[in-house]
């Protein structure tokens, strides 16, 4: 993935807005990749699924809390992305208090797919989801790879470590003071 672009696809987001009107003003955005990612660096992460234990107590509330140093080491966005719709991203933001990472919904698994990281969780009952992986991305291109070992299909286990926001913190702080 190194060096690649991401892939081009559209994001059927829902945001709010009161000139819907009713008691649920929320309305559909297409968000292009280029709109996430042109001229910023972001850092990327992505997991199986919204709500579940891991992301939920771990992975997106610590990237959260650390965002101030990732800022800090050139970091302008975090984005967490995952195969599940807006509506079900929107209510994990929302019970997540989110102020600092975005939630991408890629509910049709495209961006996964085109990254090369679709995989089955049919042993879960979740379809087709997302291998746990991050990277850094610079204007839409992947300058650092972060994937969990043993990328397959129904995997009985659920790797977590390269991916997390202390391993990938470290390696941009360690890149920094041997430049
Ligand atoms: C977890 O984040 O803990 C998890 C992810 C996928 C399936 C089950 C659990």
């Amino acid at each position: 993935m190194l060096g690649r672009k991401v892939p081009s696809v559209t994001f059927r987001t829902r945001v709010r807005d009161e000139a819907v009107g009713g008691s649920n003003p929320f309305r559909w955005q297409d968000v292009s990749s280029d709109d996430y990612f042109a001229g910023k660096r972001v850092v990327l992460f992505s997991l199986p699924g919204a709500f579940t234990p891991t992301c939920s107590t771990f992975q997106l509330p610590d990237f959260e809390k650390l965002t101030a140093e990732f800022r800090a080491e050139g970091v302008d966005e975090i984005y967490c992305i995952s195969v599940n719709d807006a509506f079900v991203m929107n209510a994990w933001g929302k019970s997540q208090n989110l102020a600092n990472v975005k939630l991408i919904p890629d509910g049709s698994g495209e961006f996964t797919r085109k990254m090369g990281m679709l995989v089955a969780k049919d042993n879960l009952g979740f379809g087709m989801r997302s291998w746990r992986y991050a990277a850094v991305v610079n204007n839409g291109v992947v300058e650092q790879w972060f994937e969990e070992e043993g990328y397959s299909d129904n995997c009985d286990s659920d790797p977590y470590g390269v991916s997390s926001p202390q391993n990938i913190l470290e390696t941009l702080k360690s890149q920094k003071l041997a430049a």
